[in-house]
Parts: C-alpha cells; sequence; structure tokens
C-alpha cells in the first residue's frame, strides 16, 4: 500500500460527549506528524455526498469542552448498500484520502470493517458511544459523561420519590448493553437495575418487590435499561397492577443521557485514542480500534471490537443487590 499522506475522519451513529475531544484529537495530533486532515460531515452519508472539508488546527480550536459532534452524524442506510460503499470510496479517491479514522459505536465500526474488506482503505475506529458495547476497551467515548449525567438526574428524582413515597422506574439508555444501568444505579444509590444481562426465567419484578420495597422502605428508585417490550413502561404497569397500593411514576431520561459537556475521564480518554489513531497509521496498522485498556492505548481488530458479547462483570450485580438491603 502507499505511504498514507491524507487521513480523513468523520463521526457517524448516535452522538457522544467527548466526540468532539476526538475529532481535536486526530486532526492535532495528524497535523504535528505532517498529515494532512480532511473532516467528513454527516458521517458516512458525507462520505457518500462528497461532504468533506480541508481542517486545520483552528477547525478544532475551543472545541474539547462541547459535546454532540461538530461533524454532525448520521446512521447511513446507503453505506449498507455496495452502491452506497463505491461512492463513498470515489469521494476518498477525490480526495486523495488514504485513510479514514472513524467515531462511532458498534454499526459505525461495523461499516468501517465492512468497507475495509471491499476496498484498500485504512480504516481505524475510536469507540465513540455512551453504550460503552465495544469489546476490546474498558470504556467507550461518551460513557463516563452519561453515566454521571444519569446519576445527577437520579438524585433528583430521589428528592421527589422520597417525600411522595414513590416508586419511581427511571428509563436510561444503553441499546443491548446494561452498563449505563447498573452502574448509574450502584451510584445512585438505587433499590435494583434491570438489565439485558440478567434476564432470566425469574420474574425480576416479583424478586425485586419481594426483597425490596417490602421490607421497610416505602419510596424506591429502579433504574431500567431500555428495551422496546420490558422497559419502565412495562413494569410500572405491571407494579399497578400487581401492587396496587403503591404509588408508581416513571421516568424516561431519553436523549438528555447523551448531550452535554464532557467529563474529565471521555476528554483524555478521546485525547489519548485519538493522538492513538494517528500512531497506529506511521505504525501501518490497518482496520484496528484504539481502545484504552488497564490505563494502556491499545489497538484491537475491528472484528473483534464489534463483538457483541462484551463481558459484563456480574459482580457489579452482587454489589448492587448487597448495597440496596
Ligand atoms: O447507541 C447510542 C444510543 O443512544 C443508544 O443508547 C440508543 O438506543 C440509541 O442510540 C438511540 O438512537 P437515536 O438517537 O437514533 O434514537
Amino acid at each position: 500500500m502507499a505511504q498514507i499522506k491524507t487521513i480523513g475522519i468523520l463521526t457517524s451513529g448516535g452522538d457522544a460527549p467527548g466526540m468532539n475531544a476526538a475529532i481535536r484529537a486526530v486532526t492535532r495530533a495528524g497535523i504535528c506528524n505532517g498529515f494532512k486532515i480532511k473532516g467528513i460531515y454527516r458521517g458516512y452519508d458525507g462520505l457518500i455526498n462528497n461532504e468533506v472539508t480541508d481542517f486545520t488546527t483552528e477547525n478544532v480550536s475551543g472545541i474539547i469542552m462541547s459535546g454532540g459532534t461538530i461533524l454532525k452524524t448520521a446512521r447511513s442506510m446507503e453505506f449498507m448498500t455496495d452502491e452506497g460503499k463505491r461512492k463513498a470510496y470515489d469521494t476518498l479517491v477525490k480526495h486523495q484520502i488514504d485513510a479514514l479514522v472513524v467515531i462511532g459505536g458498534n454499526g459505525s465500526l461495523t461499516g468501517a470493517m465492512e468497507f475495509a474488506k471491499d476496498y484498500d482503505v485504512c480504516c481505524i475506529g475510536l469507540p465513540g458511544t455512551i453504550d460503552n458495547d465495544l469489546y476490546g476497551t474498558d470504556s467507550t467515548i461518551g460513557y463516563d459523561t452519561t453515566l454521571n449525567t444519569i446519576v445527577e438526574c437520579v438524585d433528583r428524582i430521589r428528592d421527589t420519590a422520597q417525600s411522595h413515597e414513590r416508586i419511581f422506574f427511571v428509563e436510561v439508555m444503553g441499546r443491548d448493553a446494561g452498563f449505563l444501568a447498573q452502574n448509574s444505579a450502584i451510584a445512585s444509590g438505587a433499590e435494583a437495575a434491570i438489565i439485558p444481562e440478567d434476564r432470566t426465567d425469574v420474574d425480576q419484578l416479583a424478586q425485586f418487590m419481594e426483597r425490596g420495597i417490602r421490607k421497610s422502605k416505602r419510596s424506591c428508585i429502579v433504574i431500567v435499561s431500555e428495551s422496546p417490550k420490558c422497559g419502565a413502561l412495562y413494569y410500572a404497569d405491571r407494579v399497578r397492577n400487581e401492587f396496587p397500593q403503591y404509588d408508581v411514576r416513571v421516568s424516561i431520561l431519553g436523549h438528555l443521557q447523551r448531550g452535554g459537556r464532557p467529563t474529565a475521564h471521555d476528554r483524555i480518554l478521546a485525547s489519548r485514542t485519538g493522538i492513538g489513531s494517528i500512531e497506529a497509521i506511521m505504525q501501518g496498522q490497518r482496520n484496528v480500534m484504539v481502545g484504552v485498556r488497564n490505563n494502556e492505548v491499545v489497538y484491537v481488530p475491528l472484528s473483534e471490537a464489534i463483538r457483541s458479547d462484551k463481558p459484563f462483570d456480574r459482580k457489579l450485580i452482587k454489589v448492587l443487590d448487597e448495597l440496596s438491603i
């Protein structure tokens, strides 16, 4: 493969706080090391539609502290088609972009992997998602900020839950992963978490009612991972029917979880992995995600990073169970 001179950056999928810090790091580290940097707007859609701009260090000034992504983002359907990928490749050729840094979650890095299979392009992924569901990195850019936002919201909900002696079901994001729900429950002192990793035949609601609210507590907070069928509304309805003596409310935090200023942790993770992406390119790495594991920057093949079974530490379930008595 020819020497890499120009690097394109894009953000894709759900935005995550810290994506801007990552864009800044890739741009500045790239320029420091003699590469030309091009910003690609609106994710893979922008690559297909030729939305490409030269980036200088000024393009990324004053953005480290802001949530969202200055490059905009999209979930591109067209990029999943052969025709979409071909158009995207034509744009790369037109702008002489020989490596692509993709900041995004599972779907976005899957897109990068498929693209790299079909075309001779060096694709480097950065783990940008609030869901923390990418394998091979201890956490993902945006996860820590969202966790803190949820905890702040739950602290507030606790005030009203206690005052009215109510049961609150608080629904949080995470798609198919329970990291946000379980850890926000631990950090906010919630009484229980209902997460996809712990779905068993045992009726979780009955179990929770047994051990929690019946004992002594007159108010309680249950964090529920989003789910099309078994979200917070489902559990609230069941409590209303099966335990009518309780006053129940639901709070779905929704997209407010995804916005806001990134925490220091996410800014540092974004900065380290952003620089790591440029080092990866200089070392001749291809088709890897840059993560941080045990405080070391690591390169994880994209095919491994997108594995759906990122291990969930089941000891966290015990932590919450024991501390919520
Ligand atoms: O992947 C990030 C995420 O926020 C998930 O937690 C959530 O399921 C999804 O994106 C929501 O996507 P959208 O903003 O497209 O509704």
